[in-house]
């Protein structure tokens, strides 16, 4: 655990030169925003290849919590950090954090859970003969719906925890994090475990609390409901079911061969793969069902669904309507970053954002609790995670995406913006960066010409969240159409 309490406190003799590109800086306004407008149009304009920087996993522990391939269980990922952390060149001092959290791990929500059981009693009421599904006929359905599992309560004690432990510095009594979550239960619940795990850490000299909840029935930057147009277009696509088609349907004729009878589809397979990870997170113990379909080779195919699903539900490939749901949050972590009032017209709640008791300014810690959909938004709106259309036939470079939902959004993400303070010998690298990281990894940000560590200088970085502070360029508008 020692990697968790590193110092981020210069060293009093350090002398390394902090080199940050000031290549964007002094350009026009105009130039950086038609190029952040760029970046966030890849998918119908091709950008070059050489823009995008393919993620390396830098952990040097990538063991799934629940066997190898629990890092590939798409969305339903248990939290595993994808780089070990980094901290920031010594000459920089983290001066404020600001966390975006998914829940941690839930039970299936209610439709799926319909479409697990209808699958299972496709199998359970015929004769199983092949041995290694032998299993299903004694398995019994048992699982909640919708709510935190208390796998998914750890997880966000967990992530506590480390964020107290990590930063500690930018505690004090009167400066303790402020909390907020979106209105579903198992958002309230991960904000409050979160809390829990913080103050246990601190021997509860720090005691943190959820201070403002958002109902997901109005404006609310930390859920993805704000844009109707788009909420009308989330039901699964058709393209998206087509590689259910493609992958699966090996799988579906060995279940079928194996419970003569049953009549299972390539939908049911898909619904009957979910059972991994959903039985396992549960039960805090690896499921048979994942045993099963490790065996036959399941889970890359059941990655690339949720990348596709993903990229096209909330991501770059949702024209900008997606992106268009992260442009509040974005703009409320501009104004924090910067201790100037909230600037937006999109998803934010001014009521809430202009009172300094629901939306405080110039504090150094923010934690606000979430949902996997906006935190793709949020990713899109900020330009993280440039990757050309994905191919919905064919995942052909599957190794190398950059986007990779296991990676981006698994139960309990986190992305954390950091803000330091940074110095150098010669004066000219003095002043305000920011640096990104989801999921520990640090992102490179070459729309602020960000540097060797990447950081990015924090007036660089406003300017470069331009599609953000224009409401996506009239985006926005079309959410009400
Ligand atoms: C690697 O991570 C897994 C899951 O997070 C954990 O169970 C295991 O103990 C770790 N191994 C080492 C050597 O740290
Ligand atoms: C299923 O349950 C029955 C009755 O309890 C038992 O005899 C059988 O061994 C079980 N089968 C498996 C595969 O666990
Ligand atoms: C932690 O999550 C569980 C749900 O799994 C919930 O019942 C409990 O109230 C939460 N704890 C706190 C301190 O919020
Ligand atoms: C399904 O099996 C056939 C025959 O073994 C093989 O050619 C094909 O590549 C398999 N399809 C998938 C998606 O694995
Ligand atoms: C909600 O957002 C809309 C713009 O999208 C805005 O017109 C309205 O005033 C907002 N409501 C509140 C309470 O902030
Ligand atoms: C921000 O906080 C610092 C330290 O607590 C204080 O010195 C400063 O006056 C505050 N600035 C504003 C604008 O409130
Ligand atoms: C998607 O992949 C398929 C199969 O490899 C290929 O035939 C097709 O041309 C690809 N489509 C695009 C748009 O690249
Ligand atoms: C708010 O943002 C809009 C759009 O970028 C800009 O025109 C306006 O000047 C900003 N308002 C303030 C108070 O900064």
């Amino acid at each position: 655990m020692s990697h968790l309490t590193a110092s981020y406190r210069p060293h009093p003799q350090s002398t390394r030169p902090l080199i940050v590109s000031k290549m964007l800086v002094g350009t026009s306004l105009l130039a950086l925003a038609a190029l952040a407008h760029d970046v966030l149009a890849l998918p119908s304009a091709a950008q070059s290849p050489s823009a995008i920087r393919i993620r390396k996993s830098t952990a040097t522990n990538t063991t799934g919590v629940f066997g190898p391939d629990s890092t590939i269980w798409a969305e339903d990922t248990p939290y595993f950090p994808v780089a070990d952390y980094v901290a920031p060149p010594s000459n920089c001092e983290i001066d404020q954090v600001n966390i975006l959290e998914r829940h941690g791990a839930r039970y299936p929500k209610k439709s799926p859970t319909k479409k697990i059981k209808s699958a299972l009693k496709k199998l359970q009421k015929v004769t199983i003969t092949e041995t290694s599904m032998q299993f299903i006929s004694n398995f019994t359905y048992d699982l909640g719906e919708d709510d935190l599992t208390p796998y998914g309560a750890l997880q966000s004690y967990d992530a506590g925890v480390e964020a107290y432990q990590r930063y500690t510095s930018l505690v004090e009594a009167n400066g303790l994090p402020f909390v907020r979550a979106s209105s579903s239960q198992r958002v309230v619940d991960s904000a409050g475990n979160w809390t829990a795990g913080f103050a246990a850490a601190s021997n509860s000299v720090y005691t943190p609390v959820l201070s403002v909840i958002i109902s997901e029935d109005g404006n609310d930057t930390l859920n993805d409901g704000s844009c109707a147009a788009l909420s009308d277009s989330d039901s699964p696509g058709d393209q998206e079911a087509a590689w259910i088609d493609i992958y699966t349907v090996n799988i579906t004729d060995y279940l079928n061969a194996g419970a003569p009878g049953a009549g299972l589809d390539n939908t049911d397979t898909q619904y009957l793969i979910e059972l991994c990870p959903f039985v396992t997170v549960a039960n805090s113990e690896r499921s048979e069902w994942c045993d099963l379909f490790s065996s036959l080779d399941a889970f890359p195919g059941f990655e690339y669904y949720g990348d596709l699903d993903k990229y096209y539900g909330t991501g770059w490939g949702q024209g900008d309507l997606g992106p268009a749901q992260g442009i509040g949050y974005t703009n409320e972590l501009l104004a924090r970053l910067t201790n100037t009032a909230v600037n937006d017209s999109t998803s934010t709640d001014t009521t809430l954002d202009s009172n300094p008791a629901t939306f405080p300014l110039n504090r150094t810690f923010y934690a606000d609790f979430t949902h996997d959909d906006l935190l793709i938004a949020v990713y899109s709106a900020m330009g993280l995670f440039p990757t050309p259309a994905l191919n919905y036939s064919s995942p052909d470079d599957q190794e190398t995406s950059a986007w990779r939902v296991s990676e981006m959004t698994p139960f309990a993400a986190r992305m954390v913006v950091e803000r330091m303070s940074c110095s150098d010998e010669s004066g000219s690298g003095d002043g305000e960066y920011v640096r990104v990281l989801v999921n520990q990894a640090v992102q490179p940000m070459p729309s602020c010409g960000s540097d060797d560590n990447d950081l990015c200088a924090l007036d660089a970085f406003v300017e470069s969240q331009a599609f953000a502070r224009n409401s996506g360029y009239g985006i926005w508008n079309e959410c009400s159409d």
